[in-house]
């Protein structure tokens, strides 16, 4: 396993009504190699009615997180709702790359993309997993280069990239066989008008799908249920996906007893 975490304190944000709803939690880790504070199974739990940067932040402007990464200390960084620590959520990503890599025969690396990456150590968890014994490599990528550049000063051995899902795919973009989306789609869905939500969502996929081979597959972890994520993820063709979707429910449970959930969905074409 890579370097150990401390883990200060969990928040629950509070932005608009889908997030109240799904109880979004966000998990803040500090000083990511101090011994003196070891990581518990489940991280302390506190939370509270508002997000630190206001009522209605834009999840869906990178703007919006260029400004928030700029703003928080370079040695501290946030992962989204769940860590590859719950076991659960562990097993499901193992089993999805051990089922990435036995399909396919490579003599090289099975490739994976890890986009929209943040200040998570998911990338960087998987690459150091002891539960996986596979040949893959990660590219960890994120559109504001303030959090990559502080994430490449954090973790040096792995790689990290700026890239802007939004866009369509360059020429020369690296193509990928899976792609591990852990709440970045949940951006484009938070707060905005319907109409620009199935576009963003669009938009998304179809980059995804354009950056994948043919037999290319994805999993995008979700604090959206179903109910408010499928009608997004089945448009029009599939933006280049299979519309058979497999869901997978993941419980989290948090210090004070009570527990969250968040949902996995596995795409193929
Ligand atoms: C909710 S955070 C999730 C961070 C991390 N994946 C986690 O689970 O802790 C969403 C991330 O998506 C990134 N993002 C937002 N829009 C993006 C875009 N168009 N292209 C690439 N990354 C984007 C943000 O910079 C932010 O780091």
């Amino acid at each position: 396993m890579g370097p150990r975490k401390a883990y200060s304190s969990l928040s629950m944000s509070a932005l608009n009504d889908d997030i109240r709803r799904s109880l979004l939690t966000q998990i803040k880790l500090t000083q990511p190699n101090d011994e003196a504070q070891q990581p518990s199974s489940q991280p302390e739990t506190t939370i509270s009615k508002t997000d630190d940067h206001g009522d209605r932040p834009e999840y869906s402007n990178i703007s919006y997180w260029q400004h928030r990464y700029t703003s928080n200390s370079q040695d501290t960084v946030f992962e989204w709702v769940v860590t590859y620590e719950n076991t659960l959520l562990r097993s499901l990503i193992d089993s999805f790359i051990n089922s990435v890599c036995s399909k396919l025969s490579h003599e090289s690396q099975v490739k994976f993309l890890h986009p929209g990456c943040g200040d998570s150590t998911l990338g960087v968890d998987i690459i150091n997993s002891d539960s996986l014994n596979v040949n893959i490599s990660l590219d960890n990528s994120d559109g504001s280069e303030v959090v990559i550049e502080k994430m490449k000063a954090l973790h040096p051995q792995s790689t990290w990239l700026v890239s802007d899902v939004l866009a369509p795919a360059r020429d020369g973009h690296t193509i990928y066989d899976a792609i591990i989306d852990k709440c970045l789609c949940d951006a484009f869905l938070c707060g905005g008008v319907e109409a620009d939500k199935l576009v963003k969502v669009k938009e998304y996929l179809k980059h995804c799908s354009q950056v994948t081979t043919d037999s290319g597959r994805m999993i995008i972890i979700s604090f959206g249920q179903p109910e408010s994520r499928m009608r997004f993820f089945q448009q029009e063709d599939g933006c280049g996906w299979n519309k058979n979707i497999k869901v997978e429910e993941v419980v989290i449970p948090l210090k004070d007893g009570r527990k969250n959930k968040c949902w996995l969905y596995e795409f193929t074409k």
